[in-house]
């Protein structure tokens, strides 16, 4: 069969069959759970697919019966319980956590068992995994995930439109209800198995309350029917005044019984059709969206009005922490939308339900290329919380332009918070280890479309792949995950494998110096597209995103001794380092101090020549992307190959347009000469 790109990097490429392979080639599979739709049945027949699709090879899938146990060139693929019902003593397996799965290559034959049957799943993926790489290398191992929240939130509308979405319509959505043909559903949902994720938010966090329609909702158990032989519960993003814009009550307060019940009846009417359904994830008192502050409750009498009427389910409320003005007046020094989240949430720590989860975006703004990590995550000690990444790149060329996003998200994840003066990384927070919460985890914005790339760009889909990675394992390698998707995604050539591998690992530098460096955040348009370089709207607007660039200085004072008082928002050790310009990492001076423009940098340079500097670099390391994936000409199909080189070629020039942009905007702006006399007229 003909590939594209909706396989991803479950491409199943054709491999020679050397004699290795032969060998080590199972010739049975033997399932230990025939029901069709459970995860074991969909595991057996994902492997039958690969086996015959890598190597042309044709196995038999048997449902266990005993015998079949001891054959000598089976792959046995079910849970641990199965196996032991099934086949006998598992003595052999170590513990294993929810969702986790033990795979072992060695011996007569190869056994796959999860500690359920998701973990089977993956286990299977991960076998699959390795062949399609050529890895015949005998292994026994077990791995167990991270936290137990591992999602996506995708942000479809019901009128088929995708908010920040750069891949075309939603595979869900269509003229206010959801589309019949499924067929690109099932095919996320292998995607999303394959690399662990276990939920997806269908719906845009700015919601629609006509989701809650008894026919919509009749719809959506048709979604879930899809997703749950691979394992991926579905959740829903809930609209806070759907009780009186949609339930036709004259109130949306949740603390008053009529509206309490209202939310408790269409939970109930859910339930019914989605018995499994993983929570409600929530917006509110944000951005022009309806909240508790209406009617003067907090956030926490919000989010436990969804926890309660989900508890009896099992089921989750992932609360947003995205909550801030975005009227303020930059006439006001102390003006900060950074402090925002710690100012809603902090006093409230302690008072929300075991099932509510706190979703804090990476960064105390809004997704942009340097942050750094938001310092909500120190501040909550008592209650769960979970990070939002986005995969979607939003601010960060719109898929448009290659950045790989791992080492973003590994910086902030690896980052020490040193609560109580003990190491404290963002990740053993969101993963629920250091403070002992029982739920933690993660969450990305992943806004993929009915494009045949996805996501708008075949490249871009290395992010989605890694995230689901580190949602797993937050200390994967960024640069080990890559090369294992560009194996799976295009081929094992050596070449083709190192370079694509460096101009990744290029990009999300090459991106900071040409759009902004320093910690200025990313100076794209912030007013409506968030895409292409506007530096000038970075300052007076009422979103709080702002730069105080003047003729002489720029940046935003967030020390405590003469700023915002952000940098106190972290613990001692931490707040010590950000609160000098002198220990603040230079890429996030302009983050947290106001200097001048000819303040010197630890290089010798002066703020202003760095600017030229960076952005003259970036520029060019993203016009070196388009010679190095011409290199690559003939070891790519033609599609993918010409698909990317026009995205490539549009970025070589895009690049360009950034760098001569903010150049010139603070050569104008500050009127200090570039010293290699690029920049203005000379
Ligand atoms: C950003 C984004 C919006 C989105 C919002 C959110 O501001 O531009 O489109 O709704 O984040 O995360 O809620």
């Amino acid at each position: 069969a003909a590939k594209n790109g909706l396989d991803g990097w479950l491409r199943y490429a054709p491999l020679p069959c050397s004699h290795q392979c032969h060998s080590k080639l199972p010739s049975n599979i033997v399932t230990l759970n025939q029901t069709t739709r459970s995860p074991v049945y969909v595991a057996g027949s994902e492997l039958q697919k690969g086996l015959k699709e890598i190597y042309a090879s044709h196995v038999q899938i048997h449902h266990g019966q005993h015998g079949q146990c001891k054959d000598f060139s089976a792959v046995i693929v079910g849970t641990v319980a199965q196996y032991r019902k099934t086949c006998g003593p598992a003595d052999e397996v170590p513990h294993l956590d929810e969702d986790g799965f033990w795979l072992n290559t060695k011996g007569s034959h190869v056994r796959i068992l999860g500690q359920n049957e998701k973990g089977t799943l993956y286990g299977t993926y991960e076998y699959l995994s390795m062949l399609a790489q050529g890895n015949f290398s005998d292994v026994a191992y077990s791995t167990n995930p991270s936290a137990l929240i591992r999602w996506v939130n995708q942000w479809d509308n019901m009128d088929g439109s995708i908010e920040r979405g750069y891949g075309g319509p939603s595979i869900f959505f269509r003229g206010e209800k959801i589309v019949d043909d499924l067929a690109r559903v099932i095919q996320y949902a292998r995607l999303l198995a394959s690399v662990r994720i276990n939920a997806v938010v269908v719906n845009n966090v700015n919601a629609n309350a006509t989701l809650l329609a008894p026919e919509n909702i009749q719809c959506l158990g048709r979604i879930a029917d899809v997703f749950r032989p691979y394992g991926v519960q579905i959740g829903i993003s809930l609209n806070f005044a759907s009780p009186k814009t949609f339930g036709g009550l004259n109130i949306f307060d949740p603390l008053d019984t009529t509206v309490i019940k209202w939310w408790s009846n269409i939970t109930n009417q859910i339930y019914q059709r989605v018995p499994d359904m993983a929570g409600y994830l929530i917006k509110a008192d944000s951005e022009g969206q309806p909240g508790p502050q209406t009617y003067n409750r907090t956030l926490a009498d919000a989010a436990n009005l969804f926890a309660k009427a989900v508890k009896p389910y099992g089921g989750i409320v992932m609360y947003r922490s995205f909550v801030y003005d975005h009227n303020l007046n930059q006439s006001n020094w102390k003006a900060d939308r950074a402090n925002a989240a710690v100012d809603f949430f902090k006093h409230l720590d302690g008072k929300f339900n075991d099932n509510v989860v706190v979703q804090i975006k990476y960064g105390p703004i809004d997704f942009q290329v340097r942050e750094p990590a938001s310092p909500l995550f120190a501040n909550l000690l008592n209650t769960s919380m979970a990070i939002e990444l986005q995969v979607t790149q939003e601010y960060l060329g719109q898929q448009s332009h290659l950045v790989y996003l791992a080492p973003l998200w590994r910086d902030i994840l690896d980052f020490d918070m040193r609560v109580d003066h003990k190491p404290s990384s963002v990740r053993d927070i969101v993963t629920a280890k250091r403070f002992n919460r029982k739920l933690g985890g993660s969450a990305a914005v992943v806004n993929v479309g009915t494009n045949t790339t996805w996501l708008g760009s075949h490249l871009a889909m290395s992010n989605l792949y890694a995230y689901g990675r580190l949602a797993w394992n937050p200390t994967d390698d960024p640069e080990d995950m890559l090369r294992d998707w560009i194996r799976l995604t295009f081929d094992l050539d050596r070449n083709l494998l190192d370079t694509i591998t460096r101009m990744s690992m290029d990009s999300r530098p090459a991106y900071e110096n040409y759009s902004g460096n320093l910690g200025i955040q990313t100076l794209t348009d912030i007013l409506y597209t968030h895409y292409g370089p506007n530096p000038a709207s970075q300052d007076n607007n009422g979103w709080g995103q702002w730069t105080r660039a003047d003729r002489t200085t720029i940046g935003m004072d967030r020390t405590v001794k003469n700023g915002t008082d952000f940098s106190g928002q972290y613990p001692p050790e931490v707040a010590a380092m950000y609160e000098s310009n002198e220990t603040t990492p230079e890429n996030l001076l302009l983050w947290f101090h106001h200097v001048d423009y000819t303040h010197r940098l630890h290089s010798g340079k002066t703020v202003i020549q760095h600017f030229y500097d960076a952005h003259y670099q970036g520029a060019e390391t993203a016009q070196g992307f388009l010679d190095q994936w011409e290199s690559l000409q003939g070891k790519i199909d033609h599609e993918r190959y010409e698909h990317i080189r026009q995205r490539l070629e549009y970025q070589a020039g895009h690049s360009i347009v950034w760098r001569d942009t903010i150049n010139n905007f603070y050569h104008n702006l500050s009127g200090i000469a570039d010293k290699a006399k690029r920049v203005g007229n000379h």
